[in-house]
């Protein structure tokens, strides 16, 4: 499987349709009736993923029933919401806002960052290379912040002033987060408290920033900003908007739509983990909902192995009773599928697809 170098059709940036007015969406955004979101409430509409305040870790009192906190969330949901992270919020608010201010710099200003399917790397709109896809409502922007070779500062936009401090601050913060939840993971694992950072390849761990902007959308109900997928990686953090919801887990045959507390950071396990654990972490499927009234944006940081290092389930968890369920494999390889097919499911870990061909 190979990643061609350019994009199969012309691309069209979701944002321009949106701007231009119409009131039906191109029929390469409407999804098989199967797949649509029924935006009718459900009967979960109350429920919500688990709130965990980080805070307790630093609380001797506190720290037993933080780290049960996280590891149930780990194993019965594969997402939960972190409050007392240790991010400013102030740097949170300033990050998503400057970013839904780049998405709102003239197109030319955009385009100069266009990306191509080699790295993605710059201002996207479709992910897959698959001609005639049916695409997902949205454009991104994604970059490379880690390792420290990979990044490159002519790959991030130059407006609005002063965003490519802000991102590397952010990055910053939001990678030292990463490094305490890897390691609550790994004593809850039962491994040594720096297995999973080793594994994932010490100080060259893979940390890149997918920024999503999700135009208003004239038929909500035909499509989907984000169509099904696991992430690929190791754990996401995401900055959803504050004001308007749109991310919806999988719990079961439904979908729980997200309710984000303020200045909570949104954590899920990613496929290198459910491998890693052997599956006793779960990478769970999630996708993005849009509506005709308000625009959303959303930051998602991956906390990637280096993608050079072979990652199998962790020979620890591995028994008699419980042998190895994946082999074990490189991230660069394991992310060709998603990149080559865009977001499908979790079929890339062989499970089937659900409601979604
Ligand atoms: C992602 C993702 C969710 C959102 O970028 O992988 O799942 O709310 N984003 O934008
Ligand atoms: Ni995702």
């Amino acid at each position: 499987m190979n990643c061609p170098r350019d994009w199969p059709e012309p691309i069209v940036r979701v944002q321009s349709l949106s701007d231009s007015g119409i009131h039906t969406i191109p029929e390469r955004y409407v999804k098989p009736p199967g797949a649509r979101p029924a935006l009718v409430s459900s009967l979960h509409d109350n429920d919500n993923i688990p709130l965990i305040d980080l805070g307790g870790l630093l609380d001797d009192t506190l720290r037993e029933s933080t780290l049960r906190h996280v590891s149930d969330a780990c194993r019965e949901w594969g997402f939960f919401q972190v409050v007392n992270h240790g991010v400013r919020p102030e740097l949170m608010d300033q990050a998503r806002e400057m970013w839904r201010e780049f998405f709102h710099e003239p197109m030319e200003v955009k385009q100069a960052y266009a990306n191509s399917p080699t790295t993605y790397e710059g201002y996207g709109s479709r992910l897959g290379v698959e001609k005639g896809a049916i695409l997902d409502w949205s454009d991104y922007y994604f970059l490379h912040y880690l390792p420290v070779n990979v990044r490159d500062f002519n790959k991030w936009p130059s407006l609005p002033n002063s965003l490519r401090e802000v991102i590397a601050e952010y990055s910053a913060q939001v990678v030292r987060l990463g490094g305490v939840l890897l390691k609550i993971l790994s004593i809850n694992l039962g491994l040594q408290e720096d297995f999973l950072q080793n594994t994932f390849g010490g100080e060259n761990i893979g940390a890149c920033l997918r920024v999503n902007f999700y135009p208003k959308c004239p038929q909500p109900d035909l499509t989907l900003g984000l169509s099904p997928h696991s992430d690929p990686g190791g754990l996401t953090f995401l900055l959803p908007d504050q004001q308007v919801p749109g991310l919806q887990v999988r719990r079961g045959d439904g979908w729980i739509t997200v309710k984000p507390a303020p200045h909570a950071f949104i954590v899920n396990i990613g496929d290198q983990i459910q491998v890693l654990s052997n599956a006793i972490y779960k990478s769970v499927e999630h996708r993005v909902i849009v509506n005709s009234a308000f625009e959303r944006v959303s930051l998602a940081y991956f906390y990637n192995p280096k993608s050079d290092l072979l990652i199998g389930p962790a020979k620890e968890l591995v028994t008699p009773d419980r042998p190895a369920l994946y082999p074990a494999m490189t991230f660069d390889e394991y992310r060709l599928y998603i990149r080559t097919k865009g977001p499908k499911g979790k079929s890339q870990l062989g499970e089937s697809l659900n409601d979604h061909t």
